[in-house]
């Protein structure tokens, strides 16, 4: 897992793309999560420095305690398969035990996302019977 910075906007863009037809990364919002304190953005590289995956982890505090939600995790199509995503999401906990606040870490997967879903499972994440809803504001 390395870091990353704007020069590699165009691989992070091409990656969102693959999450599903409407995302869409935006220049200026990969500037504001690189800055931010509360967004940490993982990637992991191939040997050529190409970023092969990567995922993304909010963290927020409410009354009730230290929550973190892992966002946008995906892998390039020729590299899934290969113990990719699970290093990624693996890194985010590590990252998030790390700092010793004891956060809640949640994450949304469409149920037709049968990978991500086995991959969530599999490793200890357990479904939360809720309803889940957006607005655009
Ligand atoms: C989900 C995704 C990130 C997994 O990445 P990956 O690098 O291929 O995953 P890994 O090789 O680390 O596999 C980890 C686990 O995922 C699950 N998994 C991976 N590929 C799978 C497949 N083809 N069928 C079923 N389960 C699969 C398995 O549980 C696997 O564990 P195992 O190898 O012990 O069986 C990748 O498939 C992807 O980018 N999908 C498209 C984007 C997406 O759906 N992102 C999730 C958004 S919530």
């Amino acid at each position: 897992m390395t870091c990353c910075s704007v020069e590699d906007f165009g691989q992070i863009e091409r990656l969102t793309g693959m999450l599903s037809a409407t995302a869409k990364a935006d220049m200026d919002i990969v500037r504001e999560v690189l800055v931010s304190r509360n967004s940490q953005l993982f990637v992991a590289r191939d040997d050529n420095g190409r970023i092969a995956g990567m995922a993304t982890v909010c963290c927020f505090t409410i009354p009730t305690g230290r929550h973190a939600t892992i966002e946008d995790v995906v892998v390039l199509p020729e590299c899934r398969g290969m113990g990719l995503g699970r290093r990624l999401v693996e890194e985010v906990l590590a990252y998030l035990k790390a700092s010793g606040y004891g956060y809640k870490v949640g994450l949304t997967s469409r149920p037709s996302r049968t990978e991500a879903n086995a991959l969530y499972r599999s490793m200890g994440f357990r479904q939360k019977e809720t309803n889940v809803y957006t607005m655009d504001v």
